[in-house]
């Protein structure tokens, strides 16, 4: 099995649009254009969600008109209708995130859809992406839990994932929206999800609400899977999901990966300043435990 890990960072959408301070553009650019001079070759930018709904990230056609972009690297956008498409490829977006839910009261409460409705739309934006050579990316959210209806079937999660397979999906993040996933329960979705997905096409997207984030990588990487989304600093969070809190700190992902010996093509160093220039701006500290660490290091 291979040592190779592949870290998706998210840190400029899920980090920052549960902010309470609009951080201003230039700012989000550079820490951007630091992760990915650290190594990271898949990124999020933003959303082309609606500003009232998510006004973190109203400058969405600002940061992709701003961006320098490196060869190799792939960099999305999340979208949640076709209007958000439209502006994401009117922003020169060639990559978009589409993202739906394991639950019912969970999706209605975030994109005001069912998840058949949500479906549906996903479908006329993946035709048009696809037409258009747009690379598509899908999330379930509430994998393992949902903040209003609670504990989440992995079955129910392998009809979401299935449909966005068949919209063309190269890869599908499943996320543990609130943090509430243990390793226990890592072990049973990657059973289910495993026999009827390739692994190397599913992403884990932890939270790190009950602090459980890196037991919960631990626990991937040893069953095979080797694709992480994370955040720089350990921000993030869901607005329409209160009890979320930051993904699993990059840092902390590089760290412990690091350390089991696998390789991420990532450097930590660079990851820690991009979110220390970040920090600056924040009305806060960043949640990274090796964040902190690794400044005061003596090893
Ligand atoms: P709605 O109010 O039902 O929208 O919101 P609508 O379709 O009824 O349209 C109402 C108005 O909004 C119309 O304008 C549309 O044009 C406009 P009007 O005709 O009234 O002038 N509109 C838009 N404007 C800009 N951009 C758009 C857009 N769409 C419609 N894209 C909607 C539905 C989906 C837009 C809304 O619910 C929304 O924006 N939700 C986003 C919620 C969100 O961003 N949540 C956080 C991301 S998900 C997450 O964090 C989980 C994840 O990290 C994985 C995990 O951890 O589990 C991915
Ligand atoms: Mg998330």
């Amino acid at each position: 099995m291979s040592d190779r890990v592949y870290v998706t960072e998210v840190g400029p959408r899920d980090g920052l649009q549960n902010e309470n301070l609009i951080i201003p553009t230039p700012v989000k650019l550079a820490f951007i254009h630091g992760l990915v001079d650290a190594g990271i070759e898949q990124i999020e930018l933003t959303s082309f969600v609606h500003p009232r709904w998510v006004p973190t990230m109203a400058d969405a056609e600002e940061i992709f008109g701003a961006l320098e972009r490196k060869p190799g690297v792939r960099y999305l956008a999340l979208v949640p209708n076709v209007r958000g498409y439209e502006r994401a490829r009117s922003a020169g977006c060639d990559a978009v995130a589409l993202f739906t839910a394991a639950s019912e009261a969970f999706t209605r409460k975030n994109i005001n859809m069912t998840i058949a409705e949500s479906l549906e739309i996903f479908a006329a934006v993946a035709k048009r992406a696809h037409a258009d050579g747009v690379a598509v990316r899908g999330y379930v959210s509430t994998v393992y839990a949902c903040p209003f209806a609670g504990k989440i079937e992995p079955e129910a999660v392998a009809e979401v994932v299935q449909c966005l397979f068949d919209l063309g999906c190269y890869e599908v993040s499943l996320g543990d929206t609130i943090g509430v996933a243990t390793p226990a329960e890592v072990r049973r979705v990657v059973d289910v999800l495993g026999k009827r997905f390739p692994l190397d096409k599913l992403v884990m997207h932890f939270h790190d609400t009950w602090g459980m984030a890196v037991a919960n990588v631990a626990q991937s990487v040893e069953l095979g899977m080797r694709r992480f989304d994370s955040s720089a600093g350990g921000l993030g969070g869901c607005p329409y999901a209160r009890s979320a809190t930051g993904n699993v700190a990059t840092e902390d992902l590089l760290y412990l990966l690091q350390h089991l010996g696998y390789d991420t093509g990532v450097d930590i160093d660079q990851v820690v300043a991009a979110a220390e220039g970040l920090a600056r701006h924040l009305a806060h500290p960043l949640p990274s435990r090796v964040h902190k660490a690794w400044k005061g290091r003596v090893i």
